[in-house]
């Protein structure tokens, strides 16, 4: 092309590509732990502090022991002041000793003005503290995603499925 003559070409070392495998599952067929989990995250959302969006998040987290712990988001007039659901959730875990215990992670979102069928796919800055959580865990963290209404997106892993190239420093 005229003008690009003189242009350095680049050196290509390797082509690599990432595949992302997930699922679309119907509900009421997963099993007795996940269901349990997406209606507490469902419960959770009940309690969002979200007068200014009007979209109420909520997030729950199943430890290895069964115990459920939730958490939803928490808006501020202040608009960048507030929280989402999933990083109220993990910290609160956090704050009280038990991110090494999260197995599984479910995230439901419902509005009072809009029919919210499809699953709440969590922001950026939430998957990257969504990795760092999965990472204190030393496993893979099951991720359960639905709306109001409607299938569920299910993924294995948060690093793998939800944040490849997350921020990471070796400490
Ligand atoms: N929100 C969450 O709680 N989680 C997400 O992953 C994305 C968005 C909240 C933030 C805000 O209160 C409202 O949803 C609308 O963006």
């Amino acid at each position: 092309m005229a003008g690009l003559e003189n242009e350095k070409r680049f050196t290509i070392l390797s082509k690599q590509s990432l595949h992302i495998p997930f699922e679309i599952v119907e509900a009421a067929s997963l099993p007795a732990d996940e269901q349990d989990l997406l209606r507490a995250a469902f419960e959770a959302a009940k309690g969002a502090f979200a007068p200014y969006s009007g979209f109420h998040v909520g997030c729950s987290l199943l430890l290895e022991d069964g115990e459920i712990i939730s958490g939803n988001n928490q808006e501020n007039v202040a608009y960048p002041s507030g929280l989402c659901a999933e990083r109220t959730a993990l910290f609160y875990a956090g704050s009280i000793g038990k991110a090494a215990k999260i197995r599984k992670i479910a995230i439901r979102a419902a509005s009072l003005t809009i029919d919210v069928n499809q699953p709440p796919t969590s922001c950026g800055a939430c998957r990257q503290v969504m990795v760092e959580y999965e990472k204190r865990a030393e496993q893979p963290f099951v991720v359960l995603m639905q709306g109001a209404r409607g299938d569920v997106l299910r993924l294995n892993g948060v690093k793998n499925c939800l944040m490849p190239f997350s921020f990471d420093i070796e400490i």
